[in-house]
């Protein structure tokens, strides 16, 4: 990315160095209370205070002044699904009846590339107001869904990871015919788009009772044929659901080891949800290195159960956090943090401010594996920034008269913040917000 251009944002700086332990553990992040990020050809080249780098500027480089804002890494959704962005707020269903009732229908649109296209720019916008700026993304069983997913983030410049969800059986026949030849389909997909820019391919099984073991084995030697491709499905979300993979599977002592037999668990594999795991299964996320994806308002809205941050970390498994719109209910990972500090508090666990947002940012970028271009305000790094406002609106505004500090304001941010919050959102450098 050689553009040429340079600018300099000006604002109170905040990046996380590693995972806080702790609410207040600040020696777990940087922050810098006047701070310039120099941006040249989409990178960043210098963070540092203004009072360093000032002096060091050329008098022709606009600087983008955000007094009293917050500059953090852009957010990373690490589960989300760029076909349900008319799914959300669909009443009444646990997951398999929510599936057949309304997914399966809304995602059959998607044989149009014309819907596919204007769906795709609706969903890069929702994500860039929300001041998301890389997501891992599923698309429908059409392989042309990926493809519009991927031509419109290619001149927005932002990191999109993003696979055809794979499907054999147990769908409608019109989600099941594209994918017949799925496995050739993704393929062609990953010589098309993987590492074309800031673009990214991810084999996407959908789940166990959609594939049979053979597109699963299938999905699995790909995955090990292309050493840098993610891997994304769902696991465990629902009690039904899991009672249909053990009776599909019926030789797999779990839903976990059917993943595990078909070679689809490993350090580049993103599990949704994983609720209902026993302590076997969880070994074996935490064994092969896989990421467990919270998913905390799709959980709470379909009704799928509790997901047990502390039982997972505790044993080793890399945590990361996700929207899943749209089982979820917000594009927000702002509202996605208030919701998982909630499912929490439900367990008599706590989610420390500083804690989310490092999963957010830090957190999320090394669950993708992409922990030394994305996530963090450094030099090298894509310069994918979000500037969050904790006074947005007048209750905001009114809690913030007596914050008690940075911790405080993030958390006033995470509980009560959403789209209105970001004031704007840099994607490579560029701001991709009207001013
Ligand atoms: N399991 C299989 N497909 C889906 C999906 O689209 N959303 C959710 N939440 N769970 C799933
Ligand atoms: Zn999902």
């Amino acid at each position: 990315m050689t553009d040429g251009e340079t600018r300099a944002i000006r604002g109170r700086l905040l990046t996380f160095l590693r995972a806080p332990e702790g609410a207040s553990d600040s020696a777990s992040y940087r922050y810098i209370d006047d701070g310039i990020v120099l941006v040249k050809d989409g990178r960043i080249e210098a963070a540092a205070p203004a009072a360093e780098l000032m002096s060091r500027l050329p008098a022709s480089i606009p600087v983008d002044r955000h007094a009293d804002a917050l500059i953090l890494p852009g957010f990373i959704d690490t589960h989300i699904h760029f076909p349900q962005t008319q799914v959300i707020a669909s009443y009444g269903a646990q997951l398999l009846e929510w599936l057949e009732k309304y997914t399966f229908v809304e995602e059959q649109r998607f044989a149009d590339p014309a819907h596919a296209a204007r769906i795709a720019e609706f969903f890069l916008d929702e994500l860039t107001r929300n001041g998301t700026t890389t997501a891992l993304a599923y698309c429908s069983a059409h392989p042309d869904s990926a493809d519009a997913l991927f031509t419109a983030a290619g001149p927005r410049r932002m990191g999109i990871i993003a696979g055809n969800a794979i499907m054999n059986r147990n769908g409608p026949a019109a989600l099941l015919e594209p994918a017949r030849d799925a496995i050739a389909a993704s393929r062609q997909l990953i010589g098309l788009w993987h590492g074309k820019g800031r673009l990214r391919y991810a084999v996407t099984p959908r789940f166990a009772i959609t594939s049979t073991g053979e597109q699963l084995a299938a999905a699995g030697a790909l995955l090990e044929e292309f050493p840098s491709v993610l891997m994304q499905t769902h696991l465990a979300e629902n009690h039904e659901e899991i009672a249909a993979v053990g009776r599909l599977f019926p030789g797999d002592p779990s839903y976990t080891a059917v993943y595990a037999r078909f070679g689809l668990l490993g350090p580049r594999s993103l599990l949704g949800h994983c609720i209902h795991l026993d302590d076997t299964e969880i070994a074996l996320l935490a064994d092969s290195r896989s990421v467990a994806v919270f998913c905390p308002t799709s959980n709470l809205f379909i009704g799928s159960g509790l997901f047990n941050y502390q039982r997972l970390a505790k044993a080793g498994v890399r945590i990361a956090l996700a929207t899943d719109v749209g089982g979820g209910t917000s594009y927000s990972m702002l509202r996605t943090a208030a919701e998982a500090y909630k499912v929490m508090q439900l367990q008599s666990q706590t989610l420390p401010a500083l804690v989310a947002f490092d999963l957010m940012t830090r957190g999320n970028a090394a669950a993708l594996g992409l922990d030394g271009e994305i996530g963090a305000i450094a030099a090298g790094r894509f310069a994918d920034l979000v500037v969050l406002d904790a006074r947005a609106t007048p209750a905001m505004a009114h809690r913030m008269e007596v914050a008690r500090g940075l911790e405080d304001e993030l958390f006033v941010l995470m509980t009560m913040g959403d789209d209105r919050a970001v004031r704007q959102t840099y994607i490579a450098g560029r701001p991709a917000l009207p001013a």
